[in-house]
């Protein structure tokens, strides 16, 4: 016996390992599910050996995509967390310092700042997948709803990561930021309760700091989790299937995805990283910068709508999607084959863009 079964054979007399492996696979490592009461090597031997779809495959590779950029975050982040100090007199100075002198702090730090970026785009894509293929007709409710409150999380990620540098850009964009989510009811007094009025003190940064690399991150994994679970247990939405086994079959697409994506966020950081601000001076006026793309909307109906009704919006935008399911019950096909549906789903697309352009302009 080589030594490797020998360690295997040891663990498994002392640890349960196809519940860890199970743990694991439920992450996306293979679609099948691993009997708990199997000799470890077997069942992974089955799971490799058994023929399921391929989910590196368009468009399910999204769901993978979109935890890769996750995981890309979370070891970003930790390296940065080696460095930054969460106090309002040495954020600014920490992460000057980590761009400018840490081994790689520079390529760490605009890795960090794009797969943000990336990561909202492509949880924002999947949801209009999900509209467009309707995968929220029973008994698929769960992955619309885990999709939009991944989507609701991720956004809570950027925002509570924005004030972290302190230079004028993210002490400009926390002050609209509160302006933007106040109003709000249910959201508004969730703001003022973790945030209190904003005043940029180290309670402001900490506040932001533990629910930016704990607390939110914490609950994103856990999302993914049930949201696997999920897929595991209904299977994946209907739609041109490559069924393949894991091994050797479908395992070259998921490296090749997880290349792909790792050259689009290093090409990005390399050739447009985030310009650093002078230190941020609270009470001046700044006027050259602007929220990012996902919050256009909002900052132009802030500015534009009177309070109570931009809160009505505002709160209707966060509320309505959760029961989409149960709104619309039209025929489980693509939005394409039913023009009225298309013509409101599209109609509603463009307006909030329109106002996106519109925000950009003001
Ligand atoms: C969905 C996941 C995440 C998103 C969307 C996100 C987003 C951001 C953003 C937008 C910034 C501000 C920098 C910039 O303007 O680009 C930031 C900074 C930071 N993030 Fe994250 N982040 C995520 C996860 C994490 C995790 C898991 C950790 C740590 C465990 C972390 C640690 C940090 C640190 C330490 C900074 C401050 C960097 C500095 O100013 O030097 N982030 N993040």
């Amino acid at each position: 016996m080589s030594l490797w079964n020998k360690i295997i054979d040891w663990l498994e007399r002392r640890i349960s390992l196809n519940e860890f492996i199970s743990f694991i696979t439920s992450f996306g490592i293979f679609y099948t599910h691993i009997p708990p009461d199997k000799p470890v090597k077997e069942a992974i031997k089955d799971a490799m050996e058994t023929i399921s779809p391929s989910y590196a495959r368009w468009p399910y590779m999204l769901g993978i995509i979109t935890f890769l950029l996750f995981l890309i975050q979370v070891v970003t982040g930790v390296l940065l967390l080696f460095f930054y100090v969460p106090s309002i007199d040495k954020a600014y100075e920490s992460t000057v310092t980590i761009i400018r002198d840490r081994p790689f702090g520079f390529f760490i730090f605009n890795i960090h700042h794009w797969t943000a970026i990336l990561l909202i785009c492509v949880v924002l894509f999947r949801l209009g997948r999900f509209i467009y293929d309707k995968v929220f007709s029973p008994p698929r409710e769960i992955f619309w709803i885990l999709g939009f409150l991944i989507f609701i999380f991720v956004i809570l990620e950027y925002i509570t990561g924005i004030p972290l540098p302190m230079d004028a850009q993210a002490g400009w964009l926390s002050y609209r930021i509160f302006e933007i989510f106040n109003p709000a009811p249910f959201l508004g007094v969730l703001n003022r309760v973790l945030f209190g009025a904003i005043k940029f003190g180290d309670v402001f940064i900490l506040r932001n700091y533990i629910l930016h690399v704990f607390v939110f991150p914490l609950v994103v994994f856990f999302l993914f989790y049930i949201h696997f679970l999920s897929v595991r247990k209904v299977g994946l939405s209907y739609g041109k299937m490559s069924l393949k086994s894991p091994f050797p079959g479908y395992f070259f697409e998921i490296l090749i995805t997880i290349f792909i994506t790792f050259g689009v966020v290093f090409t990005l950081a390399t050739l447009f990283p985030r310009a650093i601000f002078q230190e941020f001076v609270p009470y001046k006026n700044y006027t050259q910068f602007k929220v990012p793309f996902f919050l256009l909307f909002f900052d132009f109906l802030r500015d534009k709508l009177p309070l109570t009704l931009y809160s009505i919006i505002f709160t209707l935008f966060i509320i309505l999607p959760f029961f989409l399911p149960w709104i619309d019950r039209s025929a489980p096909v693509p939005l394409i084959k039913k023009p009225v549906a298309f013509i409101l789903y599209f109609g509603g697309l463009l307006i909030i863009i329109v106002i996106s352009v519109m925000g950009l302009r003001v």
